[in-house]
């Protein structure tokens, strides 16, 4: 692709990546003190005495943190061109914080469970899968040299390190627009209900819909 054919998708990852910003920085600061100090008396996700809990659910969030700021970076096609061990670098980040960041969230699941019950638990340990299997997939299509298929899962990886920020937004748009119609402080409203999947699933299916029409990198 022509360079100048790729500015428009260099502004749109760079207003992306802005756009995150904010949340990286508070799941970096949140893991950060939650590994580092008692925070028992501020937050549920804290054990007192919990070790392992503990380094799961705040490791999960340092290790997302740095997937949800690497991986619009990690997309770019012009960034890949015009610094391949760059990408190669980043891409081994992504893919070690995505597997953290989903083995963390999915012990934490299996240690003290969810706010919102077994259908949170179900929504979120899906997403860890989805997140741990892309990212070993597209390391491995990577070492084989398998461009196509390594972009394919490299992309679904994109998606899922992006989804964390996406639920965030859905929540923001939502209380803006109704107040908070349908959610509850336990997240166990009908909108919190559908949220659990909401913000992955159809992005990962409208990933594959564009897939379909644009199975070689060149062609988008
Ligand atoms: C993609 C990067 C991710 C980031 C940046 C991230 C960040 C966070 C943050 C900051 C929280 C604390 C809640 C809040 O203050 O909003 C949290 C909670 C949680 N995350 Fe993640 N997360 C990521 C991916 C994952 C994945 C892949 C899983 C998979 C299992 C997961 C499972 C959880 C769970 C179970 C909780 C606790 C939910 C609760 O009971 O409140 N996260 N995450």
């Amino acid at each position: 692709m022509a360079a100048r054919r790729l500015w428009p998708q260099s502004v749109a990852l760079a207003l992306l990546w802005l756009l995150a910003l904010g949340f990286v920085l508070y799941a970096a600061g949140f893991g950060w003190r939650g590994l580092t100090r008692d925070l028992s008396g501020q937050t549920y996700l804290y054990t007192h005495g919990g070790w392992a809990a503990n380094l799961a659910v705040f490791g999960h969030m340092l290790a997302g943190a740095a997937i949800t700021c690497l991986a619009p970076l990690q997309v770019s096609a012009a960034l890949r061109r015009r610094f391949p061990a760059l990408h190669r670098g980043m891409g081994r980040v992504l893919v070690a914080g995505g597997m953290l960041a989903g083995l963390g969230g999915l012990a934490y699941i299996a240690l003290r469970g969810t706010i919102g019950g077994p259908w949170m638990d179900f929504g979120f340990a899906l997403y860890g899968v989805c997140m741990v299997v892309a990212a070993v997939q597209a390391f491995r299509f990577a070492r084989r040299r398998d461009i196509a298929r390594h972009r394919r899962w490299a992309l679904r990886l994109f998606v899922l390190a992006m989804a964390s920020w996406l639920f965030r937004v859905h929540y923001g748009l939502w209380f803006l627009a109704t107040g908070g119609l349908g959610s509850t402080e336990g997240l166990t409203g009908p909108f919190d209900r559908v949220q659990v999947l909401a913000f992955f699933v159809p992005y990962l299916v409208l990933l594959e819909l564009w897939l379909r029409r644009h199975p070689e990198p060149g062609a988008a």
